[in-house]
This record gives structure tokens, C-alpha cells and sequence, in this order.
């Protein structure tokens, strides 16, 4: 099986760079998923899509996750980040933005299982690395079709299932409903991957224990916490925040520039969640413009 410790980093739109990657890196050898890479953009040679793809200098396995619709879009930019390296091919159903939602793509797949087990047996038909779904339970509370859906996509040929145990329509409102991992576990034997409000080991059991998952991956509690991963496996963190944060910053601005400081800005703002003072500070970091004038808050705040 290609997941080792169980707990893996989710896919984030505008989180999960390769800046943010290296930092988890320090703390886990497990997989790490890049951000949803949208395969039209890829096969238009998007330069800055190309650049989501670049995954050198990274230690340690790296899942590439797509979305889109397109059959042979889809399968074009699966090989594509086979060649750059990826570990894993995952495949985006169940983003519900909208824009992903008019083209077919994200969650709308749900409502679509006959194109998304085609995109998954024409994908695995042209790379040999694991192809996985990360999906929500169901359109909507009225229509919770997992259990028949990860059949579909188990017999499609997915080596693997991410369920984020809510709804299209549920958003991020409501408590995750777990139980509906278990009863898809009981009826495949693809491994099966629990998520959805997972952010301590308290959490973390308690969800291995309801769903009986073979893995849980976690997304929010990561942001402004990289060693989440590593604390909630157990391991004694033994960090110094200052000087993590500024090779975080460091690597933002190596990897895009100026623009870094922009990117870097939400990063703080995290980092900074459970410290004193904090409102001052994300005001003073939003309105900075200078990457010394940057360095110096922090510094001065961590
Ligand atoms: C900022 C942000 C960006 C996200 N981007 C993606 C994405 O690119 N692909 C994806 O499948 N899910 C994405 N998600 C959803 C998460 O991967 C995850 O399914 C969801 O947040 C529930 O897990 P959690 O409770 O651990 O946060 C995103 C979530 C957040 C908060």
C-alpha cells in the first residue's frame, strides 16, 4: 500500500504549495498532496499551472491531484505529472466551486458517476502510478449515494477512496457525518481514507475508530501548524517557531518572488492564530509591502 503512517496532508487550493510542503516535509516521510492542478490549464501549457507541477527538490512522496472533466484533458495531464514525479494521481470530486461545478468538474462528478469512472479507467489506462478520488458523501443530504458510488469507482479501477464525510450542499455547515465512512468501508476493499474535521489525536482516534478508515487526512488543521501531521502521529514537536517561519518566508520568496510576500501574509496570520496580539500584527503584516519591513514583524511578533 502506498500510504505508510496513515495520516497524509489534504489537497489546498492556495495552501499546499511547494513552499508549504517543504515545511510539512521536515516532520513527515507520508504522503503530501500538491493543490488542485486543473487539467485544462495544464494541457494549455499554462506557464503558471506548469510551475503547480514542479516537484523537484522535494523529498518523499508527493500526490498530484487534478480537476477537471475533460476525458482526454484528464488523461493527458495525468501523464504529465507522472513524468514530473508524482507518487499518486488524485482526482478532484468534490471541490463545490461553482466556476468547477459549471464545467462539469469537482463535486459535480457525484452527479455524474458514469464520466467519473470514465475519467478514472481512461487515466489508469495510461499511467502505472495509483489513481485515487477524493469525494464528498453526496450532493446533498437528500441524495447520499457514497456507498453505490465508491463501488463505481472501486470497479473503474481507483486504488483508493478520500471521503470528506459532508455534503456538496453542506459546504463546511454541519458536523461531519463519519458513520457514512464505515459503511463504505464495509463494502470495498480499496483502501479508504477518512476526512473532514480531524484536528488533534483526540479527533484522530475517534475518527479511525468510527469509520474503521485505513487513513485520515487532514486539511484546515495544518494551516499555521505544518507539524500537525507529526503531533497527531505522536511524535514530541520540539520547535522553534521563529526560525521555522522565517525558512517558511525564506522559501516563499526564493520560490515566487515578490509575490511571496503577498502569499506569505495569510501564512502569518495563521502562525501567529493562538499567540497574544494577533490583530495587530495580521493588520501590520496585510499592509506590509517590504520584504525587510516583513522580516522585521516577524521577528519582532514570533
Ligand atoms: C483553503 C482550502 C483549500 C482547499 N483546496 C482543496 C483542493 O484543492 N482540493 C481538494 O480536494 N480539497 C480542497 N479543500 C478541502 C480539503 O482538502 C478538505 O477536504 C476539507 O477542508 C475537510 O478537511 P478538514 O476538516 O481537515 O479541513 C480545501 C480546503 C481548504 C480549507
Amino acid at each position: 500500500m502506498f500510504l505508510k503512517n496513515k495520516i497524509i496532508l489534504a489537497p489546498m487550493a492556495g495552501v499546499t504549495d511547494k513552499p508549504f510542503r517543504q515545511m510539512v516535509r521536515h516532520f513527515s516521510n507520508e504522503l503530501l498532496f500538491t493543490e488542485m492542478i486543473s487539467a485544462t490549464a495544464l494541457c494549455y501549457h499554462s506557464k503558471e499551472t506548469a510551475k503547480m507541477l514542479d516537484l523537484s527538490n522535494e523529498t518523499g512522496p508527493i500526490g498530484v491531484q487534478l480537476v477537471g472533466s475533460n476525458l482526454k484533458e484528464m488523461s493527458q495531464a495525468a501523464q504529465m505529472a507522472e513524468q514530473a514525479g508524482a507518487a499518486v494521481l488524485d482526482i478532484n470530486m468534490g471541490c463545490p466551486v461553482k466556476k468547477l461545478i459549471k464545467n462539469s468538474s469537482g463535486a459535480a462528478l457525484i452527479k455524474d458517476p458514469y464520466l467519473a469512472c470514465q475519467i478514472v479507467e481512461n487515466i489508469k489506462k495510461v499511467i502505472s502510478i495509483p489513481v485515487t478520488v477524493k469525494t464528498r458523501l453526496g450532493w446533498d443530504e437528500t441524495t447520499i449515494d457514497i456507498v453505490k458510488f465508491a463501488k463505481k469507482l472501486q470497479n473503474a479501477g481507483a486504488d483508493s477512496l478520500t471521503i470528506h464525510a459532508r455534503t456538496k450542499a453542506q459546504g463546511y455547515r454541519r458536523k461531519v457525518d463519519w458513520s457514512w465512512i464505515r459503511k463504505v468501508k464495509e463494502v470495498v476493499s480499496i483502501p479508504i481514507i477518512a476526512n473532514g474535521d480531524v484536528t488533534d489525536q483526540k479527533t484522530a482516534s475517534a475518527c479511525m475508530e468510527q469509520t474503521r478508515s485505513d487513513g485520515i487526512m487532514i486539511a484546515r488543521a495544518a494551516m499555521g501548524k505544518p507539524w500537525v501531521l507529526a503531533e497527531i502521529s505522536g511524535e514530541t514537536m520540539n520547535i522553534n517557531l521563529k526560525y521555522f517561519i522565517e525558512e517558511h518566508f525564506d522559501r516563499l520568496m526564493a520560490y515566487y518572488g515578490h509575490k511571496g510576500l503577498f502569499i506569505a501574509r495569510k501564512h502569518l496570520a495563521w502562525y501567529a492564530r493562538e499567540k497574544s496580539f494577533v490583530a495587530n500584527f495580521r493588520r501590520k503584516v496585510y499592509a506590509e509591502t517590504d520584504e525587510n519591513q516583513m522580516r522585521s514583524l516577524i521577528k519582532d511578533f514570533f
